[in-house]
């Protein structure tokens, strides 16, 4: 295949090239400046796709990195790294917001760009990691060192296909691919399309080791392991979630499954390919309103099941933190309900990761009737049967081989066992740490209710256009429940 066209979207041009270069040298001679005029033992660098020269046109967010001495005390870094960051932010009229990885972190907007600015050890002379962004200065430099100019086309291919999949992204919401992860797949596979080719018969726990550290066997329960070529104990892919590494697969085969079409007239073929580079377009969701949000309850109306959702309120933490602690408690809901008779079809959960968060559990069995039948000891041995019955009295009676009672449930709907369980009972499943509290005071509704008052329950405002990005995306995520498999299609 061809993909010249479609690269000719991809790749930034020589005047984007132009003005990120100049903004990423006039921070990194800021800092450099800084550190010698006031003894600071610290070094600014450029670091990710920008350094590398695999970024994706448009999408360009300079990572400038600040190595300091690794005997440093880690208190003194975090101080002076966002001291230097600050100053350097305020000298070039920027607007910075703090953010937390390992430690804090400044992004500023600086020329209308997004520019990281990091904190770091330096790990020359192949030091361990002390702070989990520490790898990054030897990856850049791998990078560069090892990718030809051919292949940083390839890396944009890739990238590009795996975000318009909806699989490109380390953090734990998606669970997808990591820029660096494109890069050393191009690296082991050569080209995009020789990696999809693989990709299409991928097993679990596929492996690779660019450098021959040996320690693959480390790795044998990750869906993907990709020894990083700077640290032998890591994996690369660590971050990927089985779902990812499966939708990456399918839509390797959908892809190759029409660039290998032969009957195909070559300009269908052509427009085809190029979707896959292209997001997914949903026009239809563009706005926050109430045909939407109807045709949405009609939908889930039309599978005759039941849908809750459950509302409640989260503390300041980091989202990479809250999301595995969402998804643990959502998926302990819904494990609890099967195990009470009620039957869950599907659960998922949605957050704006600063004010609240939304668990939604769609029932096939959500109401049941009064009584079921309570299950005591065999009839055979005597003893525990008058045990049993010291209990629960004229009550019992045998049932096959064993003694049994006809008992009403406390609740006969899963709304009412739900709410019971998150005020009175939440010791009964396995609850994320940071949430125990604000869980028990939620908002359990079904969905009709919960989309009736969109816009109470966001608290937008059309007009003022605030907080309506975070319904649509939360109208959009109620899209991809009832629509599974979107993305790795076209
Ligand atoms: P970025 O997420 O900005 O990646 O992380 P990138 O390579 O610049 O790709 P873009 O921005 O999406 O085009 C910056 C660097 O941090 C390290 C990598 O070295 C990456 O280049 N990193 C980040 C990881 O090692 N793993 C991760 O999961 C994320
Ligand atoms: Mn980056």
């Amino acid at each position: 295949m061809n993909y010249e066209l479609i690269l000719k979207d991809l790749k930034p041009s020589q005047e984007e090239k132009d003005a990120v270069k100049k903004t990423s040298d006039k921070v990194i001679s800021f800092i450099n400046k800084t550190c010698e005029e006031e003894g600071i033992d610290a070094k600014a660098h450029a670091v990710g796709s920008v350094a590398k020269n695999t970024w994706l046109s448009g999408k360009s967010d300079i990572d400038i990195f600040i190595s300091f001495p690794y005997d440093c005390e880690m208190e003194e870094l975090k101080e002076k790294g966002l001291y230097l960051a600050y100053k350097t932010n305020d000298a070039l009229n920027g607007n910075a917001s703090e953010h937390y990885a390992s430690h804090p972190y400044l992004t500023c907007d600086i020329d209308g760009f997004e520019v990281d600015i990091v904190p770091c050890y330096d790990l020359s002379g192949g030091k361990p990691i002390r702070s989990a962004v520490d790898r990054t200065i030897l990856h850049t430099n791998y990078i560069k060192a090892h990718l030809s100019k051919e292949q940083e086309d390839e890396v944009l291919l890739l990238k590009k296909f795996i975000d318009a999949v909806g699989t490109y992204g380390s953090e734990f919401k998606t669970g997808g691919f990591a820029g660096y992860l494109c890069e050393l797949l191009i690296l082991n596979y050569g080209t995009f399309e020789n990696t999809l080719r693989n990709a299409q018969n991928w097993k679990y726990n596929t492996g690779f080791d660019l450098e021959n550290h040996g320690t693959l066997k480390d790795f044998k329960k990750d869906p993907l392991a990709c020894i990083d070529p700077t640290d032998k104990n890591r994996n690369v892919g660590a971050a990927l979630r089985i779902e990812r590494f499966a939708d990456f697969i399918v839509a390797s085969r959908n892809f190759l499954e029409i660039a290998d079409d032969e009957e195909m007239d070559e300009s269908e073929k052509e427009e085809k390919i190029a979707e896959f580079f292209n997001q997914l377009k949903k026009d239809h969701l563009d706005k926050p309103n109430k045909d939407i949000a109807q045709d949405i309850v009609d939908s889930f109306k039309d599978r005759e099941t039941q849908t809750l959702v459950i509302k409640f309120n989260i503390p300041i933490m980091s989202a990479d933190a809250l999301h595995p602690q969402l998804l643990k408690t959502v998926k302990s809901i819904s494990e609890k309900l099967d195990s009470e008779g009620f039957d869950v079809f599907k659960y998922d959960y949605w957050t704006d990761e600063e004010k609240f968060v939304l668990f939604t559990i769609e029932l096939n069995i959500f109401k049941q009737g009064k009584y079921y039948v309570h299950k005591g000891p065999k009839v055979w041995p005597k003893k525990p049967c008058d045990n049993f019955k010291k209990k629960w009295g004229d009550a019992l009676y045998p049932l096959d081989d064993f003694m049994v009672l006809t008992r009403e449930r406390k609740f006969n709907t899963a709304k009412g066992f739900i709410g019971d369980i998150l005020e009175n009972n939440i010791h009964i499943i396995k609850v994320g740490k940071s949430i125990k509290t604000v869980i028990k005071n939620s908002e359990i509704m079904e969905i009709d209710e919960f989309l009736n008052d969109l816009d109470i329950h966001f608290n937008y405002d059309l007009e003022k256009k605030n907080r309506v990005d975070l319904a649509s995306d939360y109208l959009n995520s109620l899209d991809d429940f009832l629509n599974p498999g979107q993305y790795i299609k076209r």
